[in-house]
């Protein structure tokens, strides 16, 4: 019987409980809870040091909690890292691709540290690099190659073992929109294929695209947790109106419009009215003889739900 066959399939992947990381007397992550199941893709959303990457290395099992406990793959990070490692992939939030060898070498070295063989290495490397859409640069070197190649080369290698969890830190950040989407393909392929994906990211838009669940984090805490649908709904309204007035401080005209709205806020340019209806919003505003630069309605985002919950924007 394989070790495999003891363990339950709907037991989580990961569970932590009062997961704590502390750098001296400084919490980076302050109790957290959370499960991430089989087959899903479970974010974390929160802007830049929120505990993010402090989480995953933990997950990763390169980093020992501080306190709490955890759980990888039914396994405990303390006594079996490396067990819990070799069935891991990881992307770092930076790449640690070795730029002076080729595309390919990358992927053959790095699957050697798991222990394959020459010929299973090559295999993979081949059908990796076909996934990555790198297949024609499979022999330059990595130096001078798009910040999106490298890192479709880095998510590539760090499926070289064949991972049942992939750990993304930042997959996307600093990349370009064109870049970014073609890699948002690429990871919605892996799901599809039955990978659990588990994920950070400081961009609203890539969590809703991605996440099936995630957990708002900020200041070391999770804030909330449910699906981006849940999120909103629970936390905001169907529609934002926008309201931009040709003025330096919109704060004078808060009071104006207070009463359309469930919720307002104020940000240096501009006013949002939280509210259900935001055409009929607009034309109450335009019926009290306001004379607004720009006027938008959209529909409420993560990022809607992280002003709310925090106050702040998710990148400032
Ligand atoms: N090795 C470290 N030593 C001291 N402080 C750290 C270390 N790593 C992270 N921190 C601090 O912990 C907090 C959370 O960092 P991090 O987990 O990297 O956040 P995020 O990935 O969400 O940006 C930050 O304030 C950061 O400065
Ligand atoms: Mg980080």
């Amino acid at each position: 019987m394989t070790l495999r066959a003891f363990e339950a399939t709907d037991a989580p992947l990961i569970s932590a409980r009062g997961l704590t990381k502390r750098f001296g007397d400084f919490v980076a992550v302050d109790g957290i809870d959370l499960d991430v199941h089989r087959g899903e893709a479970f974010g974390f959303l929160g802007p830049n040091g929120a505990g993010k990457s402090s989480t995953m290395r933990m997950i990763g099992c390169v980093s020992p909690p501080s306190d709490g406990s955890l759980r990888i793959l039914g396994l405990d990070p303390g006594a079996d890292g490396s067990r819990i490692r070799s069935r891991l992939g990881v992307v770092p939030q930076r790449d640690t691709l070795d730029e002076e060898l080729t595309v390919r070498e990358n992927i053959l070295v790095y699957g050697r540290y798991f222990g394959l063989s020459k010929a299973v290495v090559r295999e993979r490397a081949a059908e990796l690099l076909e996934f990555a859409q790198l297949a024609d640069r499979a022999d330059s070197v990595v130096e001078p190659l798009s910040g999106g190649m490298k890192r479709r080369l880095t998510i590539a290698r760090s499926l070289v073992n064949e991972p049942e969890l992939l750990l993304l830190d930042e997959p996307t950040t600093g990349l370009d929109p064109q870049a970014r989407h073609v890699l948002w393909d690429r990871l919605f392929r892996l799901k599809r294929s039955g990978v659990t994906l588990v994920l950070t990211t400081h961009y609203m838009d890539e969590a809703e695209q991605l996440c099936d669940r995630l957990v708002v984090m900020d200041g070391g805490a999770i804030v909330a947790e449910g699906s981006p649908r849940q999120l909103i709904a629970e936390h905001s309204t169907r529609e934002v109106l926008e309201l931009r007035f040709a003025v330096d401080d919109h704060a004078p005209y808060q009071a104006k419009v207070a009463d359309l709205a469930r919720r307002i806020e104020v940000l240096p340019d501009r006013l949002l009215l939280y509210v259900d209806d935001g055409d009929a919003a607009a034309a109450a505003v335009h019926d009290r003889g306001l004379t607004p630069l720009s006027v938008l309605v959209r529909r409420s985002t993560l990022e809607d739900v992280f002003l709310h919950l925090t106050g702040r924007t998710l990148i400032d």
